[in-house]
């Protein structure tokens, strides 16, 4: 059966060590591995912005001895009416993988029920989980593990990263604590999907209203833009409600004196996070942008495999 990465449980806590393994491996000697050599070809889809996702993909393809067909969605024949699956099929003769950023998730699982090949998702409303094997490739090598830790993500606990952290984040038996207003919790289904992740590694993910009580001690604080694309003018109320939830040198203070700050870009400074706190010591997010790169080339070496 064709594996496929749609979201962070679609691979095991095993699968996804081996992975994170391979990254590092990757990082470390970048150009030893040319699965791709050919060129074999891989589609890369923007239904939506990219600047990490878009040079990440491309360049990795390109370094696994490929070649990325990069397009904007809406200039395809899926900007117009041909069905998914129609393009999922047709895909499928040419590529060896297709990877797509669009809006609603059912739109990948379309394309992944008829396509022969992986669908990887590079960020649906729902969930992001390339995103969050870079970061905790990036966690590893600060911290020397993800296991055991505490994680802490401050801002919109319904979107695509808070759901991806939880998830990603307790299959590597971290413990998760998503902090935001109300009327932003994630979505219950992520919830029970990360419970049960949770009871297989020793991970926990819980939710905690005070942004203080859930910075206390953390070992990492994450956050992310509390507008995401598509959110423009959903109505909501997206700054103020948000403030409190703000990563700043107070909030900093609070957790552990070695923790470090995560941030999957693009940042809106002065809103979730400070120029203090990104531009600081703690802070790891150009190093967690690069691991981008490492871990999506380990995620298709790995994908090709199986
Ligand atoms: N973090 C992330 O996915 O960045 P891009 O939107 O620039 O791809
Ligand atoms: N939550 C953000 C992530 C951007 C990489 C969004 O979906 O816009």
């Amino acid at each position: 059966m064709t594996r496929h990465f749609l979201r962070d449980d679609d691979i095991t806590p095993e699968e996804q060590a081996q992975i994170l393994a391979l990254a590092a491996t990757v990082k470390a000697d970048p150009f030893s591995a040319r699965p791709l050599e050919g060129p074999r070809g891989v589609g890369v889809i923007f239904d939506k912005n990219s600047t990490r996702t878009r040079f990440s993909f491309e360049l990795g393809v390109a370094q696994l001895g490929g070649h990325a067909v990069v397009v904007d969605g809406t200039t395809t024949q899926l900007g117009r009416d041909e069905t998914i699956e129609d393009t999922a099929r047709v895909l499928s003769r040419f590529v060896e993988a297709i990877v797509w950023r669009t809006s609603g998730h059912e739109r990948l699982e379309a394309m992944a029920s008829q396509a022969s090949v992986p669908v990887i998702n590079a960020l649906s409303d729902m969930w992001h989980p390339c995103q969050v094997l870079a970061d905790l490739q990036t966690i590893i090598e600060r911290k020397g593990k993800a296991a055991g830790l505490s994680m802490t993500y401050l801002g919109d606990g319904a979107n695509n990263m808070a759901h991806s952290l939880a998830l990603g984040g307790v299959t590597a038996g971290m413990h998760v604590t998503i902090s935001g207003p109300e009327g932003f919790d994630p979505d219950p289904a992520v919830i029970e999907a990360t419970r049960a992740r949770a009871a297989e590694t020793g991970g926990s993910v819980t939710i905690e209203r005070d942004p203080r009580a859930a910075a206390a001690g953390a070992d990492v604080l994450v956050t992310d833009t509390w507008v995401s694309m598509g959110q423009e003018s959903d109505g909501k109320d997206r700054r103020a409600p948000f403030r409190p939830y703000q990563i700043n040198t107070d909030l900093l203070a609070l957790a552990d004196p070695e923790a470090i700050v995560l941030h999957c870009l693009p940042a809106h400074r002065g809103d979730e996070i400070t120029d203090e706190v990104i531009d600081g010591p703690a802070s790891v997010v150009f190093d967690e942008a690069e691991n981008r790169l490492h871990a999506q080339k380990a995620l298709l070496i790995w994908l090709l495999e199986q």
